[in-house]
This record gives C-alpha cells, structure tokens and sequence, in this order.
C-alpha cells in the first residue's frame, strides 16, 4: 500500500501519507521507529483514528503505558474529564514528558479530536540537532554538568502566587538530577533541558539559570522546530528521548480534545 514520506523541514519533521491497513498491519512499524528517531516527529494527517485504532497502531510501535482509560489518555484542560488537568497547564512550556521517570517514555502518540479556535498548535524541538550544531569546545563544557528536574519548574511560570497546599504538592514530588547530555545508546547525543530543569549542580542558581535559559533559547531556534498545526483527525509521533514539546495556550474551556497513548520507555537516561 502507499506509504509516501515527506520532509517538513531539514532539521525535524516528516509528514507521512498512507492507510489504516498498512498502519494496522504492523508491517511499516521498524522504519516508523527508525524514521521516528531521526526526524523527532511524524505527523500523519488527518488519518482519523478511533480509539481502538489509535490503540492497537501504538501497540505495533511498542508496549502501552498504563494511563487514562486502558491506555488512552485524554488530554483536556477539563478537570471534569482529566483529573490531571490542572498540571497539563505546564504543557504550554517546553519539556519532554515524565522528567521524574528513570526511564522516560519512548515516544507520545496524539490525535486531535477537537482543536480550540484560540491557540492550541504545538511545537517541536529537536534536542540532537541541537546538541549536533553547538561549537566543539561547548559540547566539551557541557559534557559534565548535571541538572536537577523539579516539579515546582514546571508549574511556577504558569500557576502565579501559587497556594501553600499547592507549592506542597509541587514538593512532594523528589527532585530528580539528570545529565545535560544525553549520551543514548547508539553513540547520539542530545540536549536533555525543558521546564523541568531548574537549577544545575554545585553551580551557582543564577549562574546556572541563566545557563539552562541559554540553552533552551538555543534549542528552541526556528531551525530546529516544527509547529504543528491541527485539523481534526490528525495523529502525530513525537520521540520522547530526542525532542521537547510545548503547546501554544489555549482556553481551558475551549473543548480541545486531544487522545495520547505512549510508549513505554526503552532507555534509562544516561
Ligand atoms: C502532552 C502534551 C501537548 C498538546 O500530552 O504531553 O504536552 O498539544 N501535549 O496537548
Ligand atoms: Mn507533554
């Protein structure tokens, strides 16, 4: 069946044309990983997905992880229909998903089941590109540092004046050191960064804030984004390990609907 591949710009991004059946079948699963890595996102377009389907084509790329309803997870700013509605407010920030896992998810699958007509595009960043294109002797700096994820970063910058009870919250969750760079199994290199990070070890706070806000403005380039913008129907693959994502706001009563499953991860961060 047709399967036509199509470059959305140099550095991240490849839209991919096909069909439910070649999809289903599982057959193109090791080139839709492969490719996957290597472009950071893949968008298919307007595919129109049910859930079943959405279900059982994330299952040719890897295992499920457990979440929402048995592993289609609905993401809404509707507390009503998302009990975690409240924390996907820090999605309108550049991160990666599960900072606080030993083993962050492989990849993210999103269909659009209701866009918001106000905001709502998501961006990608490509995190090894980034890495790739800093200077020899930077990459050498960098190379060593170690950075501590919180939760509080997540949230701070868009929940203001936050309650006691909710920056308590925010603690209860154990801050998490990673490094910088990522160095992946198959020699790759990425820049791990996003709202998570928030401070830098045995480094001054100011010094390594400025140094992290550096990094992301770095990572965040036009050249090394897509930004997605969504019809109905389409479903979109991010590479966990190797992009940041972030979504433009919305209004949290606007009905935007979208389904994830993701896969569960496959390589401690190292
Ligand atoms: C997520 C996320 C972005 C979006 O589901 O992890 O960041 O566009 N979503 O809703
Ligand atoms: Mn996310």
């Amino acid at each position: 069946m047709a399967f036509i591949t199509s470059n959305l710009s140099p550095r991240i991004g490849t839209r991919i044309e096909t069909d439910h059946a070649t999809l289903l079948s599982g057959e193109k699963s090791a080139g839709i990983r492969e490719l996957l890595e290597l472009r950071g996102v893949l968008i298919f377009p307007v595919i129109n997905f049910t859930d079943e389907e959405q279900m059982q084509f994330s299952r040719t790329l890897g295992a499920l992880v457990d979440q929402g309803e048995k592993g289609l997870y609905k993401v809404t700013l509707d507390a009503k229909i998302t009990p975690t509605a409240e924390y996907l407010r820090g999605t309108v920030l550049w991160h990666f998903d599960g900072f606080s896992d030993d083993v962050p998810a492989r990849a993210s699958i999103l269909t659009a089941r209701k866009t918001s007509p106000i905001g709502g595009q998501t961006e990608f960043a490509n995190t090894y590109a980034a890495y790739d294109d800093l200077p020899e002797e930077r990459k050498q700096a960098l190379s060593k540092l170690r950075v501590v994820h919180t939760m509080a970063a997540t949230q701070r910058d868009v929940f203001h004046n936050a309650p006691a009870e909710m920056q308590q919250r925010w603690a209860s969750f154990p801050p998490k050191v990673q490094p910088l760079v990522w160095t992946h199994r198959s020699g790759r290199k990425s820049l791990l960064l996003g709202s998570s990070a928030d401070w830098i070890e045995g480094m001054d706070k100011a010094e390594g804030r400025a140094l992290l806000d550096e990094l992301l403005a770095w990572t965040t380039q036009p050249k090394f984004v897509y930004r997605h913008e969504w019809q109905v129907g389409d479903m979109v693959i991010w590479d966990n390990c190797g992009t940041m994502h972030r979504v433009e706001a919305y209004p949290s009563d606007s009905g935007r609907m979208m389904h994830r499953t993701t896969l569960v991860g496959e390589e401690p961060i190292a």
